[in-house]
């Protein structure tokens, strides 16, 4: 995919634009300022993306093709909708052949070929209503779920963690032997337990940052590719030769994929 252009768009607005002085705080200007020079803005405007955040997904998808053969697919933490825009598409998804279930507890507006739930994910009936709403095994579980923020980071950084290990395991229950799942973290936030549950019931599981994440954000993507299948059970924790918990310490170490 070519990358957006830099110091300048195909919208035909230029970057670099100050907002004025007026009745804005200091830091609402500087997130406005930010937000309508921000080229992946622009770019998602121009090609019809509800959100900036498609080109995360694509980006990880260049380079490690989760997309392609992805026939049914759920997304946690939908709104405003571009991955799902993105499910859709890839999935063939319609109305009348669903293949793509997503959820979020704000509003969404509608999108074809997608079935929405306004639902907060924790809620315990959330699984089954997902799995029903996709109508069949989904072999693609993303998630971009962000707890919202508080002002404390190291809350709103375990919230969001938390969020990802639910997600995880959530994964793991409802996969296709091959699936992927990919979901928002943290830079230095992934659990041990989480990355050793991912690496023993997958078969790669990366630490992705991509160019459309900001930098300055400590937004990271876990990826855990192929599945490996329920066939003897999910595997929750490591255990030694004599089926007892290995120590959490000695850690599997996820790969670090950073261009
Ligand atoms: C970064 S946004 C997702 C953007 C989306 N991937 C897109 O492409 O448009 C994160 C979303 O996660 C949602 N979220 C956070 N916690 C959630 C939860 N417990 N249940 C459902 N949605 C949640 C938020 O409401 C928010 O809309």
């Amino acid at each position: 995919m070519a990358k957006p252009p830099i110091g300048g768009n195909r919208t035909g607005r230029k970057l670099g634009q100050k907002v004025k002085k007026g009745k804005l705080k200091a830091s609402s200007r500087r997130w406005l300022e930010r937000h309508i020079n921000d080229p992946y803005v622009q770019r998602a405007k121009l090609e019809g993306y509800r959100a900036r955040a498609a080109f995360k997904l694509l980006e990880i998808d260049e380079k490690h093709q989760i997309l392609k053969g992805a026939h049914r697919v759920i997304d946690l933490g939908a709104a405003p909708g571009s991955w799902s825009q993105i499910a859709a598409k890839v999935t063939d998804s319609t109305d009348d052949d669903i293949r793509v279930a997503a959820i979020d507890f704000l509003e969404m507006a509608q999108l074809p070929g997608v079935k929405i739930l306004q639902l907060d994910f924790l809620d315990p009936d959330a699984p089954r209503q997902l799995i029903e709403a996709v109508g069949g095994t989904p072999n693609l579980v993303l998630s971009d779920m962000a707890a919202p923020t508080t002002g404390h980071q190291k809350t709103d950084h375990l919230r969001t963690m938390h969020l990802c290990e639910v997600a995880a395991h959530f994964a793991v229950e409802v996969l296709a032997e091959g699936g992927h799942f990919l979901a928002k973290t943290f830079q230095g936030g992934t659990e041990k337990d989480l990355l050793n549950m991912l690496k023993l019931n997958f078969r790669q599981v990366l630490h992705i940052k991509p160019a459309s994440s900001r930098q300055e954000s400590v937004e990271m993507f876990l990826l855990a590719k192929g599945f490996k299948g329920r066939k003897g059970g999910v595997i929750t924790a490591a255990v030694d030769e004599d089926g007892f918990a290995r120590d959490p310490r000695e850690d599997i170490p996820a790969e670090e994929d950073q261009d």
